[in-house]
């Protein structure tokens, strides 16, 4: 099974607010359809849930927000969600819509509900599940990213390959020479070249790509414009972007 997460800045136009890729979108789900193998999918905010989030302060830490504020995240990636559906429907995939809410409890993860997703993707459906606003109890709610959710899944579905899909090649030893680093083993020489050389949003895929993979799981970054990339790697096991080693 391959676990795949599809970054915001991807799906949507992010200088744009409520606008998504409708092109990228396409374009990624006629790929998946040629995988011959069981994918769970996990989609990012982009201009839909960051830009709300930001709009409205709200944040992963839990705490009392605007009740207006969680809503229209929510509605906002519940959007999003059902653009992604019917885009994967449309191009032959049997998508089957698993918002975070079905496995979390809190901050707490349902491990039987996690297990049934793998069940659900082993029966010929592609599960897509998706960064959101989470109930937390007493009031308060929380953001939980894409990218983390990629990390709980994988923990306990133990998936073949982990993948990232980016709007870059992978990562970089320097952005200033942009030279591609393709494979990446250990942690700690992952961090330090990650706080020299990347932005917030790529050291947090970076911090779970290097968790997920010390879990015993390939995690394979890629960039969307070559799509066949990840048929590749899927099929061919050949790496075009960076691969962090199990
Ligand atoms: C964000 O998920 C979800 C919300 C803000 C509601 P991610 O953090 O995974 O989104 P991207 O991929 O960075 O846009």
């Amino acid at each position: 099974m391959i676990l795949i997460k599809l970054g915001g800045s991807i799906i949507t136009n992010k200088q744009k607010p409520l606008s998504p890729n409708l092109k990228a979108i396409n374009n990624i789900a006629s790929k998946l359809r040629k995988l011959n193998e069981s994918i769970i999918v996990v989609h990012g905010g982009g201009s839909f849930g960051h830009y709300w989030s930001v709009k409205y302060n709200i944040h992963t830490k839990p705490a009392k927000y605007s009740k207006k504020g969680v809503s229209v995240v929510k509605n906002s990636m519940v959007e999003l969600n059902k653009i992604i559906l019917d885009s994967f429907l449309k191009n032959g995939l049997s998508p089957y819509c698993v918002p975070p809410t079905d496995f979390m409890y809190g901050h707490k993860v349902d491990s039987k509900k996690v297990k049934e997703i793998s069940r659900i993707a082993n029966s010929g459906f592609a599960p897509v599940s998706y960064g959101d606003v989470i109930w937390h109890g007493a009031g308060k709610f929380y953001i939980l990213s894409g990218d983390r959710i990629m990390g709980i899944l994988a923990k306990i579905l133990k998936p073949r390959l982990a993948i990232f899909v980016l709007n870059v090649d992978g990562v970089y030893s320097s952005m200033k020479t942009k030279e591609l680093l393709h494979e990446i083993k250990g942690k700690s020489a992952i961090i330090s070249r990650v706080r020299a050389d990347v932005t917030g949003g790529m050291h947090r895929k970076i911090v779970e790509a290097s968790s997920i993979s010390n879990t015993g799981i390939d995690v394979f970054l890629t960039n969307v414009n070559m799509p066949d990339r990840i048929v590749n790697a899927v099929r061919n096991g050949k790496f075009d972007g960076t691969v962090f080693r199990r």
